[in-house]
């Protein structure tokens, strides 16, 4: 094992740049060459690779964002181009094959989330050495107990809460905070339980007006004037669907959610008469610098990862399982999505409390 290259895709996340310095201090550590690949696989298919020595990766540990770039377009298997005006979809991996072989590239890390992470598999299957690295703040990965990013993204949740608590019972209002979560409620659950939610709307439970409106009612009965609600942008009400800001073609992923908060302020605000307001969370999520909890867990993947690839283990993606960190087949952690199951601990432990779930 001589060189790696090393790209990170999809939407960014809290720790991808210290998953990038671990990459690049172990393998230092071995005499490995490491080159970095701009912007996800734009950068491959492009020919967009720079070389990442310590001293690219100095200080960037604390740092959010990847020094590398992102994106979540941009996959080589349908490239969307412009040729002669007009747009095409074409296969562009074979020029990421050749431009990692004109670089002498031994293997590829591919951090990224479910839509990187199932290009990676397609790269696998075409015979690339790949290896995965699990990121996303969504923590939707199947394979794997966390994917880093999430933890810190639950702290910014739960500091949001923290902020709306006080504004709500100043002014007995109902406070909804929209949290990121396409398809997956982890951060609602997670945050919601740490900030001390009323309520918690995921996309797992499709929610009944009525009851989140009766348990605000209840509250208020009991002379708690205020309630504050987390819903995940992909929460949808019972026999309604998810609500979709809008519709971008090129994105891996085509539909751009927002709105659901606003869409249950408006349903308590006409059919309950309820004061309420709405604080969408947005890209917050996705910035900043990451907690303790994600700094360690994306070096231990970031190590690991070059572990593999000098045992020349490939197809892989490295996994948190309990405090080991294992190396599962890429396909198992794209597969299917981790959705938040209605027998998680968590989960019921929030229905324990009576935290109303919706349904
Ligand atoms: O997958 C992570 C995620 O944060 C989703 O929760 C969210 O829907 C999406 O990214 C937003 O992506 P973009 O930055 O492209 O709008």
């Amino acid at each position: 094992m001589r060189k790696l290259a090393v790209l990170t895709g999809g939407g960014d996340c809290p720790g991808l740049n210290a998953v990038i310095r671990a990459v690049a201090k172990s393998a230092h550590q071995y005499g490995i060459e490491v080159l970095g690949i701009r912007d996800g696989f734009r950068g491959a298919v492009e020919g967009d690779f720079l070389s990442l020595g310590l001293r690219d990766v100095s200080g960037i540990l604390p740092r959010g964002g990847t020094i590398l770039g992102t994106t979540n377009r941009d996959n080589p298997f349908a490239y969307v181009t412009k040729l002669n005006g007009v747009t095409q979809t074409i296969d562009r991996s074979d020029d990421v094959i050749r431009n990692l072989k004109e670089r002498g590239v031994d293997a590829l890390l591919a951090i990224g989330g479910d839509g990187s992470l199932k290009i990676a598999l397609e790269f696998v299957n075409k015979g690339l050495s790949v290896i995965g690295i699990p990121k996303t703040i969504d923590n939707d990965l199947m394979a794997t107990d966390q994917t880093f990013g999430f933890q810190t993204a639950v702290d910014t949740a739960q500091e949001a809460l923290d902020r709306l608590h006080t504004t709500a019972e100043s002014h007995h209002r109902v406070m909804i905070l929209e949290v990121m979560g396409r398809y997956a409620g982890w951060i609602a659950l997670y945050a919601g339980v740490a900030g001390g939610a009323d309520a918690i709307l995921i996309p797992e439970i499709s929610y009944n007006i009525n009851r989140v409106a009766l348990s605000i009612q209840q509250r208020a009965k009991q002379g708690k004037k205020f309630s504050i609600i987390v819903v995940a942008e992909g929460a949808k009400p019972l026999g309604g669907e998810m609500v979709v800001e809008r519709v971008v073609s090129e994105r891996c992923d085509p539909l751009k959610l927002g709105g659901i908060g606003t869409k249950l302020a408006n349903d308590l605000e006409e059919h309950y008469g309820m004061e309420t307001r709405v604080t969408v969370l947005g890209h917050l999520q996705r910035g900043g610098s990451p907690n303790a909890y994600d700094r360690v867990l994306s070096t231990r993947y970031g190590t690991a990862a070059v572990d593999a690839a000098l045992e020349e283990e490939f197809g892989v993606m490295v996994a948190l399982r309990g405090r080991d960190i294992v190396r599962v087949p890429i396909h198992e952690a794209v597969d299917k999505l981790k959705q938040v199951p209605l027998t998680d601990p968590l989960l019921l432990a929030a229905r324990t409390l009576g935290i109303e779930m919706g349904d």
